[in-house]
């Protein structure tokens, strides 16, 4: 039977953002926050080299100067009233989070430590700065057993390993969410005056990706679903350091500390393309040059991979360390514990004696559902608002992000946005009603499981998932062009029908996780079509989308924010194939008129 909670405001995803929100917004309602996994087993948990705040503890640092970088490394597509927001409210958000009892590293007279990252300046792009906060390399992970910890003292519900698989909206308003108990199967009804999804990123569809199983987009795609529009899709980061073939994340810290990219020959090939900023030049950059060294043969041994060089004698040979000091393997074991740790696990190789295989890995999500400055999400490209739907955190783009987000800015992203979002709706609610719910709101998305149990077509998910990963990676990757996402959508089609014919082995009802693995697919072919129609329609270079094609950007024709929607009818399961409109809104520029990039 199918049990109906009520509560003032409900979370969706319990990361980074989810926990702030709810921790904002709980402070005058009554809040649930509803995730899939149990919460200190969130994505935010992996985010390991920093969180960025121009604090100036270790040098001159000014928080125009954090926005200016945010702006640049966006590629000029982000907007300019957001990375304000974003770079003045990270100092007062990190404050917060030492005070909450957050363990930051420490300067010898008890400051919070900074360390270098990718891409943040002094004086607008001059050179590097120390300026990211941070707890060894295990910044995501003492953030969220923090803001866990602080939910549970102020007794926020919480509804963990219940799987979001619809949301109620009706006439641009929602009215909650429809959730599975993963360990009953039951579904759960959860009536709601106000929604804020931060259910993070969704890059499952990548071969390559440093993202958890468990990051499919599904609220995401439920949303799409219904009618919400998806912003900047064709924008994917790929993190230049992910463990070769892994994925698995190398903090962007290894080179904050020092480290340097080297090819075939032992050059250190930044040098050429990067002069100011060499190894420390924003990610897709440093993606797109490992791409390039790989493809003119200069990859390791010929293949498809360079190395990341953290040995102390690497670096003092080239005085890459902060400040051109001298590095000791027992400094940079302290600094970097945990990647040092993983490069012996997971690779069988000695980072403090050997150089590491490395190869770019999908790792973030600049798009995802469009929202005002308050978290508010938007109906359309023009002024048209989902009344009551709020989303903060990966799965959102505010857009502070543009076409390339900065290393450290996703965890900046979680705490601002995250308790803008709580706020916002603890103070909607206060004067907003409970919408009525429709009859039966359960129903479809019932049926929909029913269908995925019962199915006894010849399809596996997992031969679907693999196809879409390996199309998806290798048609709308780093270097993209036409017939290249033209494939990928062909294929993305091509899989969504057979997807119709998909059959599980586990007929039960019990923890699942057949069922709603083979649901997840269905969320990310629903994602990986957007994404690769988004990315087809968008004939420039820019960020993270880069096309071979269309090498330049393109300002006149291209300074403005995609919007994807789906325009068939409202549904609960995979969408029609085919059924997508692109509309697109323009960038807001306040302080910086788009410039060249250079490094
Ligand atoms: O490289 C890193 O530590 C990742 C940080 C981020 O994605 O912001």
């Amino acid at each position: 039977m199918t049990q109906q909670h009520q509560f003032d405001a409900l979370i969706v995803g319990a990361g980074g953002a989810g926990l702030m929100a709810a921790l904002h917004a709980s402070k005058s309602a009554n809040v649930a926050v509803i995730s899939k996994l149990y919460p200190t087993r969130s994505h935010t948990g992996t985010a390991q080299g920093g969180i960025a705040a121009a604090l100036a503890n270790m040098e001159e640092d000014h928080w125009e100067w954090h926005m200016f970088d945010t702006i640049k490394g966006g590629d000029y597509l982000v907007d300019q009233d957001a990375a304000e927001i974003l770079a003045r409210d990270a100092i007062d958000a990190v404050i917060e989070l030492e005070h909450m009892g957050l363990p930051f590293d420490r300067t010898p007279d008890g400051r919070i430590e900074q360390r270098r990252f990718g891409g943040h300046t002094a004086e607008n792009g001059k050179r590097p700065v120390m300026r990211a906060c941070k707890s060894a390399d295990r910044t995501g992970h003492m953030i969220l057993q923090t803001l866990y910890q602080q939910c549970v003292k102020q007794k926020v519900n919480f509804f963990d390993e219940f799987f979001v698989v619809d949301l109620i909206i009706q006439d641009h308003v929602c009215r909650g969410v429809i959730a599975v108990e993963i360990d009953s199967g039951e579904l759960h009804v959860f009536h709601a005056k106000a929604v804020l999804l931060a259910s993070g990123g969704f890059g499952r569809m990548f071969r390559v990706t440093s993202n958890a199983h468990s990051l499919t987009g599904d609220p995401v795609a439920s949303a799409y679903r219904r009618g919400v529009p998806l912003e900047d899709l064709e924008f994917f980061q790929f993190h230049p350091t992910g463990m070769y073939k892994l994925g698995i994340l190398l903090s962007e810290a290894a080179r904050g500390e020092g480290g340097v990219f080297l090819n075939d020959k032992g050059e250190r090939f930044m040098e050429r393309y990067a002069p100011t900023m060499k190894d420390l030049a924003s990610r897709d950059v440093c993606s797109r040059c490992i791409y390039l060294e790989v493809r003119d043969g200069r990859g390791i041994g010929g293949k498809d991979y360079v190395y990341i060089d953290i040995r102390p004698e690497t670096i003092n040979k080239y005085k890459s360390a902060p400040g051109g000091k001298e590095v000791t393997a027992e400094e940079l074991e302290k600094k970097l514990p945990d990647i040092i740790e993983m490069m012996r696990v997971y690779q069988g190789v000695d980072p403090m004696k050997q150089p590491v295989p490395i190869q770019p890995t999908a790792h973030y999500a600049m798009g995802g559902v469009p929202t005002d400055n308050a978290g508010w999400v938007r109906a359309d490209a023009g002024a048209g608002m989902v009344t009551g739907l709020a989303a903060a955190g990966e799965c959102a783009c505010v857009s502070v992000h543009g076409a390339n987000r900065l290393g450290t800015n996703s965890l900046v992203d979680l705490v601002v946005f995250g308790r803008r979002g709580g706020r916002a709706v603890a103070e909607f609610i206060q004067h907003a009603d409970f919408a009525p719910l429709p009859k039966d709101p359960e129903a479809e998305v019932a049926a929909e499981l029913e269908r995925l149990r019962n199915q006894t077509g010849r399809e596996k998910a997992g031969r679907l998932r693999k196809e879409m990963q390996d199309v998806m990676m290798d048609n709308v990757g780093v270097f993209r062009e036409e017939k290249m996402m033209q494939t990928a959508v062909d294929k993305v089609r091509e899989l969504k029908s057979r997807y119709a014919q998909v059959q599980i082995d586990d007929k039960g009802r019990r923890f699942n996780t057949d069922l709603l693995e083979a649901f997840e697919l269905g969320c990310l072919l629903d994602l990986a079509e957007a994404t690769a129609v988004s990315a087809l329609a968008r004939k420039e270079s820019r960020g993270a989308h880069s096309r071979d094609d269309f090498q330049a950007r393109d300002d006149a024709n291209w300074l403005k924010h995609s919007f994807i929607t789906y325009t068939g009818a409202p549904t609960a399961s995979t969408t029609a194939n085919d059924q997508t409109a692109l509309t697109y809104r323009p960038v807001v520029i306040t302080k910086f008129e788009p410039k060249e990039r250079k490094y």
